[in-house]
């Protein structure tokens, strides 16, 4: 059943502020609905699917945000940054009211694709260890790719403070360049198995989680989409 919410309280969920500063918003005019100016901050709308104007920008409702990042180098993961600017600088200022987080971490100096979302459910379910949801990264290496360096990643290195050793799809891409598939995310993974093999990560950039590629996505280094349910579907292990 559709849900009927009045636009207060549709504003406040979408994280334009408090109930309170939400319907000065709409007394003043500044909220436009499907195109109409309203100023009754009690009037109700059916949210699914409801487009809104707030200074002249437009929205969508929705009840959950899914967002895939193309993380550029020196914006920290981190709820609380440290050295430089957390990611949720790159998002609209909404999206921070509405508690959106990161999907697990990449490192300051990593690049690619990160996902954001503010649905507790979700997040959880993508940042659980049992689901083996590969993810893809490209690394670029001081010393030259070797294979004998590929093949010590895909039979496994051993990493301090790891039970057992870690092994790694690998791929090599150039000379100093090799695909690297993860399941796990342990600290500083992709760094920590190739200075253990005798070589330094010296660029990391994260292309694809499960099926779902930056390349598909088409984000330039600091950009943004929303994605859609058959996007989410894509981020899964393979069958
Ligand atoms: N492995 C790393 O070393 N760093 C990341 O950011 C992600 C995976």
């Amino acid at each position: 059943m559709t849900k009927k919410l009045n636009l207060d309280r549709i504003l406040q969920c979408q994280g334009f502020g408090s109930r309170k500063g939400c319907r000065e918003l709409i007394q003043a005019g500044d909220v436009r609905v499907q195109g109409q100016a309203i100023t009754d901050f009690a009037a109700a709308f059916a949210t699914d699917g409801l487009e809104f104007e707030v200074f002249g920008e437009s929205w969508t409702y929705r009840e959950h945000i899914y967002i895939a990042l193309n993380k550029p180098p020196n914006f920290e993961c981190s709820r609380k940054p440290s050295h430089h600017p957390g990611v949720l600088t790159l998002l609209p200022e909404q999206f921070r009211a509405r508690d959106v987080q990161p999907v697990g971490r990449l490192d300051h100096d990593t690049t690619g694709l990160l996902l954001l979302s503010d649905d507790g459910a979700f997040i959880h379910a993508q940042s659980s260890p049992k689901r083996h949801v590969p993810k893809i990264y490209v690394a670029t290496t001081h010393e030259p790719v070797t294979p004998a360096l590929i093949a010590q990643l895909q039979e496994g290195v051993q990493l301090i403070d790891e039970p057992a050793p870690l092994s790694a799809q690998a791929r090599l891409m150039d000379t100093h360049r090799l695909e690297i598939m993860l399941e796990q995310g342990k600290y500083h993974q992709v760094k920590r198995m190739l200075a253990a093999a005798g070589n330094h990560c010296v660029a990391l950039r994260r292309v694809a989680i499960g099926g779902l590629t930056l390349a598909a996505l088409g984000l330039e280094e600091g950009d943004w989409c929303y994605l859609d349910e058959a996007q989410r579907e894509l981020l899964v292990a393979p069958a």
